[in-house]
């Protein structure tokens, strides 16, 4: 059974992988940005305090690419947002990518768990404002109106991820979890699949090739993410 039958709340887990075939660099892959960052220089509170500057660059750079003509939603997430459009229950996804690629799909019901490109953060209020140009330590913060308490709105390594509870409540109630394109490198959301077998739900898993999370699964659909999820999505909307 690929998919089981009266299915009423799917919760989605999606990483780099749905976005690799948009043209965004994943993490860990052959090429992958930490290929070229040291993780805690540019992905942390500590490199954020030791150089700012590093850190501003790593993201203005990042938030410059997603918003480059040539990088669009591909049709992973347009099937995702089709599912949401279509399917009779819920369809949440939780996402531990940072673009803007689901909204853009047309999804709605999104948990950004790491954050946003699109928004920064003041340090003092907490405030989240967007931002779609470069963020600097000139950038004059819209609530405090001084300069130096503006942060990216990005989850770093050592910090709690967003709506972990929310999250926690969504998989206990799922009957089925949906991965895709994540390694399962990162906690929490690499516990997410041990959270939804508790609850009885079915997994699966898509990615390029199998990860060391694979055997926690029900079933893997392996291969790019435009194509199977695609074809996943068909067998949950036409069983
Ligand atoms: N289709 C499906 N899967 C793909 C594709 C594709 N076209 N291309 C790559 N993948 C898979 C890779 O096989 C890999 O398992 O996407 C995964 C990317 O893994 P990572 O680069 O580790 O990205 P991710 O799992 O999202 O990282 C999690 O780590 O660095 C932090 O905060 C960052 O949110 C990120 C978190």
């Amino acid at each position: 059974m690929i998919i089981p039958n009266n299915i009423k709340n799917i919760v989605i887990l999606t990483g780099a992988g749905i976005s690799a075939e948009s043209g965004i660099k994943t993490f860990r892959d052959h090429g992958g940005l930490w290929e070229n960052y040291d993780i805690m220089d540019v992905a942390s509170v500590e490199g954020f305090n030791k150089d700012p500057k590093l850190v501003y660059e790593f993201y203005n750079a990042r938030r410059a690419q997603l918003q480059k003509p040539e990088i669009s939603p591909n049709a992973a997430h347009l099937a995702l947002a089709e599912l949401e459009k279509k399917f009779k229950g819920r369809v949440t996804i939780v996402t531990q990518n940072v673009d803007n690629l689901h909204e853009r799909a047309g999804s709605h019901n999104i948990l950004h768990m790491h954050g946003e490109l699109l928004k920064m953060r003041c340090t003092k209020s907490l405030k989240v404002f967007a931002i779609t140009g470069e963020l600097n330590q000139s950038t004059v913060c819209p609530c405090c109106k001084v300069v130096g308490n503006l942060r990216p709105n990005i989850v770093w390594f050592g910090e709690v991820p967003n709506g972990l509870s929310e999250i926690d409540q969504l998989l206990r109630e799922c009957d089925l979890f949906i991965s895709i394109g994540t390694s399962g490198e990162v906690y929490p959301a690499a516990s997410f699949v041990m959270a939804a077998k508790q609850s009885g739900a079915h997994t699966l898993e898509q990615n390029l090739s199998p990860t060391k999370l694979s055997r926690e699964f029900d079933s893997q659909f392996t291969g790019s993410a435009s194509i199977e999820v695609p074809r996943l999505v068909k067998l949950i909307l036409s069983p």
